[in-house]
C-alpha cells in the first residue's frame, strides 16, 4: 500500500494529483494533501470528505520553523510505514524581466521553488527511507519546469521562475546521487504547460492529462533503473 504526500493540493496539478490518486485501481492507502488554508480548500476538503484515506495538513512550505512539527505529524500518520512519494509540486511564478520586478521576488521565488523543496525533502528524509519494498523504491519529485532547462532557453527573460527551477533541477540531482545509497529516488519532472491559474487559459494540456501522465511516469520511475533524471510529464527526457 502507498503513501503519498503532495504540497501545494488546493488547487491545480496538487489537486488533480489527489483526484487521479484516488481513481487508481490501487489507490493509496494514505495521500497526506498539504495547502496554505485548509479553511478555502473546498474542493481538497471534498475530497477528504469522499475518502478516508485523504488527510489535510496545513502547510506554509515556505514555513522552515514550522517543519519539524509537520514532520512529527506526518510520522504520526504513516507510522513505521514511512513515505513512499514526495511530490513537491507548491510553487510560483514571480514576474522578474531584465529591467522590471525586484530582487525580493527573486530571493521569493527561489524560496518556494527550490529553497522549500529542498527543505521539505530534507526534514522528510527519514521518514522516506522507513519505505522500502526493494523493487519499488521511495521517490522524491520535484515539480520543476521546462523553463528551467538551460539548452530550452531561446526566448530569455523570466528570471525570478527561470532560475529558481534551474536551482531546483540541481537540486534534484544532488538529492539523487545522496539519497541512492539510501535507496530512495529524486526526478525532476515538468508537468506540460497547463491550462491552470499558472498556466492560463493557453496552456496546451489540461490538469487530467498532465496528472494522468505523471502518475504513470512516477510508478515507472519507482521500479526502473534510471535516476537523477529531467523528464516531461510523458516520460521524455529534457536536456537540462
Ligand atoms: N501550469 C503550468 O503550465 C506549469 C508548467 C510548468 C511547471 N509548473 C509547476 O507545477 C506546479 C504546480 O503549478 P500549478 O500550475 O498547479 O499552479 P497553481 O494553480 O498556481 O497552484 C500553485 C500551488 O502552489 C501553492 N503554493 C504557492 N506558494 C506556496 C507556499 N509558499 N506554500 C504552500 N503552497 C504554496 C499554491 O497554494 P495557494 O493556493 O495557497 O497559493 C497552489 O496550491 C508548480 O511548481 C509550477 O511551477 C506548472
Amino acid at each position: 500500500m502507498t503513501r503519498v504526500l503532495i504540497t501545494g493540493a488546493n488547487r491545480g496539478l496538487g489537486l488533480e494529483f489527489v483526484r487521479q490518486y484516488l481513481k487508481q485501481d490501487n489507490p493509496p492507502e494514505i495521500i497526506i494533501a498539504t495547502c496554505r488554508d485548509p479553511d478555502k480548500a473546498t474542493e481538497l476538503r471534498e475530497l477528504a470528505e469522499s475518502s478516508s484515506s485523504v488527510h489535510i495538513f496545513k502547510l506554509d512550505t515556505t514555513d522552515f520553523d514550522g517543519l519539524p512539527n509537520f514532520v512529527n505529524k506526518v510520522d504520526e500518520l504513516v507510522g513505521d510505514n514511512g513515505l513512499d512519494i514526495l511530490i513537491n509540486n507548491a510553487g510560483a511564478y514571480l514576474k522578474v524581466s531584465l529591467l522590471e520586478g525586484s530582487s525580493d521576488d527573486i530571493i521569493e521565488n527561489f524560496k518556494i521553488n527550490a529553497v522549500a523543496p529542498f527543505m521539505i525533502t530534507r526534514s522528510l528524509y527519514s521518514t522516506l527511507r522507513k519505505s522500502g519494498a526493494k523493487n519499488n523504491l521511495p521517490v522524491v519529485v520535484n515539480v520543476t519546469s521546462k523553463m528551467g532547462s538551460i539548452q530550452d532557453n531561446t526566448s530569455g527573460g523570466h528570471y525570478a521562475y527561470r532560475t529558481s527551477k534551474t536551482a531546483l533541477n540541481m537540486i534534484t540531482k544532488s538529492m539523487s546521487v545522496d539519497l541512492s545509497n539510501s535507496g530512495i529516488k529524486a526526478v525532476a519532472i515538468h508537468p506540460g504547460w497547463v491550462r491552470t491559474a499558472m498556466g492560463g487559459p493557453n496552456g496546451l494540456i489540461d490538469t487530467f492529462e498532465s496528472v494522468t501522465n505523471m502518475i504513470r511516469v512516477i510508478a515507472e520511475v519507482r521500479v526502473g533503473t534510471n535516476k537523477g533524471l529531467f523528464l516531461n510529464y510523458d516520460g521524455a527526457e529534457i536536456e537540462w
